[in-house]
């Protein structure tokens, strides 16, 4: 099978927006449902970044099985100790470590020069290596490297031992043509280049992340990072939805396969958009509101007509409807419980269990038709109250004072 690997980075890029923070319990959530989509890698977070990070990863490693579980590490030798801790449980194991490429970034981020660059990837390469041996190399912004340079790294870190070569557009800086021409020069120009996989990471200030990612299939990488609702940094990165429905159903172009499954996209979607708060645009690719609605009469006659003369995909190809109702007001505790399973949802105590029940019995006497997401919905709720009662406000004291000496005049 000719297949295009799916790198997500929802846990560790998409957190690094604005305000997306999110506690262990909701990435855990986060973490099973994107097995359960079929990502093949998870990148579950940063483990030098801090404790809570750490954390993270550990537990997500703990649980997960069909998925490979991968900390981002700079490329020092404590960050990839960290990483290598955080993903010591898991089965299947990554660690990825970067360090950066462009004239820019080196003199004035890291002060070091191309050579001391080169020397510090490699040494990174083979400390991730006492660790796993699936151990991959990003130049960060490559957009804005030497390509040359690149080359050169690139070679060394090959022979280091890296698996996964990722060149990522930073800054969101590429357009499509150039971005598909600079891996077709590093796939040919690289030695051993076939003994690798290619990757590629893209942000989308200019709005181009997905187009440029596509671009860089089409000349040969063979991995794809991306996030759920192209969740990211800044303007974000590539949508995870758009890659993989691009990539299906244009298949003509690409050839391609993904082990995504795309019905439990729509899910995943929802389960994001209610732990990070961030909403999803009506008129989003995919999984927006309006994705699949028909406005215009000529269209719902069209549509009606022949689902083909406006729909290039089936909804229920990416998830729509397949929200079933799942529970009513008559619903009891165990078919509460059971779905709470089905979901993979794992409440840790019989009190948090019977208090969850309870906020569904009230939702259900407001709402008659409980969808999954509700009950995510409900959880997190639960989750954040539980964190709440742990903070009391004991005093509070306000002091206000401009600074200023006023004169009055009488
Ligand atoms: O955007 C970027 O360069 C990154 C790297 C760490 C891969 O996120
Ligand atoms: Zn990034």
């Amino acid at each position: 099978m000719n297949e295009l690997i799916i790198f997500d980075t929802t846990l560790r890029d998409g957190e690094q927006s604005p305000g997306a923070s999110m506690t262990q319990e909701e990435k855990l959530r986060i973490a099973k449902q994107l097995e359960k989509l079929g990502v093949n890698v998870i990148e579950a977070g940063f483990a030098a970044a801090s404790p809570g990070d750490f954390s993270s990863i550990k537990a997500i490693s703990k649980i997960i099985e069909k998925s490979t579980v991968c900390s981002l590490a700079r490329a020092l030798e404590s960050d990839i100790k960290k990483a290598g801790q955080a993903i010591q449980p898991a089965k299947h194991k990554r660690i990825h470590t970067f360090i950066a490429t462009s004239k820019i970034h080196m003199e004035n981020k890291l002060r070091m020069t191309p050579d001391q660059v080169l020397k510090r990837g490699v040494e990174a390469v083979k400390w991730s290596l006492d660790y796993t041996d699936d151990v991959e190399f990003s130049a960060e912004d490559a957009v804005r490297s030497d390509v040359n340079f690149l080359i050169e790294i690139f070679d060394a870190v090959i022979k280091a031992g890296a698996k996964t070569i990722n060149v990522p557009d930073t800054v969101g800086y590429s357009i499509p043509k150039s971005w598909g021409n600079l891996m077709n020069e590093l796939i040919s120009k690289v030695p051993n280049s076939q003994s690798v996989i290619w990757s590629t990471h893209c942000h989308n200030d200019l709005g181009m992340a997905v187009a440029n990612s596509l671009s860089a299939v089409q000349n040969g990488a063979r991995q794809v990072e991306c996030t759920i609702n192209g969740l990211g940094e800044r303007a974000g990165n590539a949508s995870l939805e758009e890659i993989v429905m691009s990539v299906k159903t244009r298949k003509d172009i690409f050839n391609l396969e993904t082990k995504i499954n795309t019905e439990q996209i729509v899910a995943t979607s929802r389960l994001v958009s209610n732990i990070t708060g961030y909403p999803v645009q009506p008129n989003k690719a995919i999984v927006g509101a309006n994705a699949f609605a028909h406005e215009s009469g000529i269209h719902q006659d069209g549509v009606l007509k022949h689902r083909e003369t406006y729909e290039i995909m089936r909804a229920q190809d990416v998830g729509w409807g397949a929200n079933k109702i799942s529970l009513g007001k008559l619903s009891g505790r165990n078919a509460f419980k059971n779905r709470l399973v089905e979901l993979g949802i794992e409440l840790d105590s019989e009190e948090v269990l019977n208090s969850t029940f309870d906020r569904f019995k009230a939702l259900a006497d407001k709402k008659s038709e409980i969808y999954d997401e509700d009950i995510h919905a409900l959880v997190t709720e639960e989750f954040v109250s539980v964190a709440v009662d742990r903070f009391k406000l004991v005093s509070l004291k306000s002091i206000t004072d401009t600074q200023k000496k006023t004169l009055c005049r009488n």
